[in-house]
């Protein structure tokens, strides 16, 4: 949707993997200080959204919304301004059809109206979601999603607009004039099972995202129990993918390794990179795909990906993944920083459920210094 906005995937936290219904206004203030102290929020990580279960089971006696006063009891707007205090962005959660997919009053026939509560509270970010909705067509889907889009374009504030349909109707058909992102599949869970199905739903994708229109895979389930290695592939994946890097776990209690992951700033700048290229699938067989993608300055994110149970070598080619011909490439593995030089080859051995994601420098060597330093022992 070209509102300005969203010239990059969004990037944030939300409350629905963890907490789903059990939520509050403590919680998403320990949440947004957690991001300014841990280093997310100066990595991007801006949105603090709120999801379904934020207000009362009924509208009030002018029909409006109302934030639940037992899980919020300051209200929204002071907690959109607590957001705001702290150089954050204020994100809320609604629904297409007459009720959200918890049972909370849908905005269906009240879109106007929403859309200006919304942006009194001072809400940036708008996900809107499909249950009970009134209408089975593809121009049914269209109406809806248009009718929010046309309510937030007149509150005249910039909000961000998240469409989550669930991956109906090919919304890369439709979506992209509609909302800045748009789900592509049904809801993540975390485990392997569901991020490799999801990746391999979304991954066919990338003609449809451009700057303010994005593929969306769904919220990361990073820090909420796979295994290390898994984690780092899910983010790596996203990454590539040019998705919303949406946080999803309770960063109160999350690990100096799950903290690692959400932060590294080699890898958001991936996700990050202003030319907005979804990454391609250059080749795929045997549970082992090599994704490119085309990054602003001429350089290419390569990731080697191994769906399998056990280790297995991934190579491919400079030229394969659309790299200009040059004597030299200096690659970049984005997670040990570990700097080498090719002719053109590209390989290497990627242990179960991971990947091994380079960053790959035409006309350049190992041994020039970029904007990640090498590690001790590091070979060049
Ligand atoms: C749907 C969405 C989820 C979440 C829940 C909330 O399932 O796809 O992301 O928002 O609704 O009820």
């Amino acid at each position: 949707l070209e509102n300005g906005l969203a010239r990059t995937p969004p990037m944030g936290w939300n409350t629905w993997n963890t907490f789903e219904c059990n939520i509050n206004e403590t919680l998403v203030k320990q949440t947004t200080d957690l991001m300014v102290s841990s280093g997310m929020r100066d990595r991007g990580y801006t949105y603090v959204n709120l999801d379904d279960c934020w207000m009362t089971r009924s509208r009030d006696a002018g029909g409006n919304l109302v934030a639940d006063p037992a899980k919020f009891p300051g209200g929204l707007k002071a907690l959109g301004d607590y957001i705001h205090a702290r150089g954050m962005k204020f994100g809320i959660y609604e629904d297409s059809g007459t009720m959200t997919c918890q049972g909370f009053p849908g905005s269906y026939g009240h879109e106007q109206a929403d859309a200006n509560l919304f942006a009194s509270w001072g809400v940036d970010y708008l996900k809107y979601d499909n249950c009970h909705n009134d209408g089975t067509t593809q121009q049914d889907y269209i109406r809806r999603y248009s009718a929010m889009r046309d309510a937030l374009q007149a509150t005249k504030r910039p909000i961000t607009y998240s469409i989550c349909e669930w991956g109906y109707f090919d919304p890369a058909t439709w979506a992209a004039d509609v909302g800045n992102l748009w789900r592509t599949t049904g809801d993540i869970t975390n485990n392997w099972g569901s991020v490799d199905a999801i990746y391999r739903q979304n991954v066919g994708l990338a003609s449809a995202a451009k700057p303010g229109a994005w593929n969306d895979p769904d919220m990361l389930e990073v820090g909420n129990g796979m295994d290390f290695q898994e984690d780092r592939a899910h983010f790596t994946l996203w990454a590539a993918m040019a998705a919303p890097l949406i946080a999803g776990p309770d960063l109160r209690s999350a690990s100096v390794a799950t903290f690692s992951t959400y932060l590294n700033p080699d890898v958001i700048a991936v996700d990050q990179d202003p030319l907005g290229k979804q990454a391609r699938r250059i080749s795929s067989g045997d549970g082992l795909d090599v994704l490119a993608k085309p990054l602003q300055d001429g350089d290419a994110a390569i990731v080697l990906f191994n769906e399998n149970s056990t280790p297995k070598t991934i190579a491919t080619t400079a030229a394969a993944a659309g790299l200009p011909a040059s004597a030299s490439y200096r690659l970049t593995n984005l997670w040990s920083k570990e700097l080498t030089t090719s002719t053109g080859a590209i390989s290497a051995t990627v242990p179960s459920h991971s990947t091994v994601v380079f960053r790959v420098k035409p006309g350049a060597t190992g041994t020039s210094i970029g904007t990640t330093q090498p590690i001790q022992g590091a070979s060049s």
